[in-house]
């Protein structure tokens, strides 16, 4: 949890030698990555600088290392930088939160009101993640019975370069409030691509280890998940 983009590496590191083994995990290990998911968050305030371009470039190979139904590999990934691109997102999330602020009354719509729900206005960095439904890829392993296992794949993608990201000290902000067909048309992707989420990257301009919907008085985080048993 000691590097943040701005003094990390300039050079990507190569990838350990297989020959030496599998690492030992010791200790100190599992405390840090104890701390990178506590402090991983949702971000949404960010500063305008962009982020190291090798620093950006490791935490996008992440997604190569990610677990994927089949070997699959569905994730498509679109960089969105052109003002047009941009100013198409930004208005289709902000016609998607006014439309989302309708479906609620009273103290709940006064405080969806004040959620900050995207960093977009401000983010150097703007990824749409799709997922191939359509792929070759994993010739249909898994896929065949429960083809969305296929989104899921960029999901649990995505969750790892959100870890990744926080280790190298930048933020991550997953924007769902979308319309995904009108973001799909805008960003002219092929018919085959499925939205799976709209993601915000850049340095972080605040910490917090509470998450801030919970800080909000939105809702709570329970310490541990319900488990049942069969
Ligand atoms: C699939 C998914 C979609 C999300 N969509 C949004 C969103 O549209 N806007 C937003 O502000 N946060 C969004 N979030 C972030 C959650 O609000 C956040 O993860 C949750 O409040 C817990 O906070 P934390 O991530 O900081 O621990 C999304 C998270 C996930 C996993």
């Amino acid at each position: 949890m000691t590097a943040p983009a701005e003094t990390s590496a300039s050079n990507r590191d190569p990838a350990p030698d297989p020959a030496s083994g599998p690492p030992v995990f010791d200790a100190a290990f599992r405390q840090d990555l104890d701390g990178l998911l506590r402090w991983r968050r949702d971000v949404r305030h960010f500063r305008t600088d962009p982020v190291d371009p090798d620093c950006l470039a490791r935490c996008l190979d992440s997604f190569a290392l990610a677990p994927s139904v089949g070997l699959s590999q569905p994730w498509r990934i679109v960089s969105v930088e052109t003002p047009s691109a941009r100013k198409a997102a930004l208005e289709n999330f902000q016609s998607a939160n006014h439309e989302a602020l309708q479906g609620y009354t009273g103290d709940r719509a006064r405080l969806y009101a004040d959620l900050k729900l995207s960093g977009m206005r401000e983010a150097p960095h703007q990824l749409a993640i799709f997922c191939d439904e359509a792929t070759d890829r994993g010739h249909g392993l898994g896929a065949q019975t429960m083809p969305e296992m296929r989104r899921y794949s960029v999901v649990a993608a995505i969750t790892q370069f959100w870890l990744v990201a926080r280790a190298e000290g930048v933020g991550v902000g997953w924007v769902s409030v979308l319309d995904p067909a009108r973001l799909c048309a805008d960003l002219d992707v092929p018919e085959s691509w499925t939205l799976v989420g709209y993601l915000c990257v850049g340095l972080p301009a605040l910490a917090s280890q509470t998450p801030e919907l919970a800080e909000k008085g939105w809702e709570t985080r329970s310490p541990r998940p319900e488990i049942q048993t069969r």
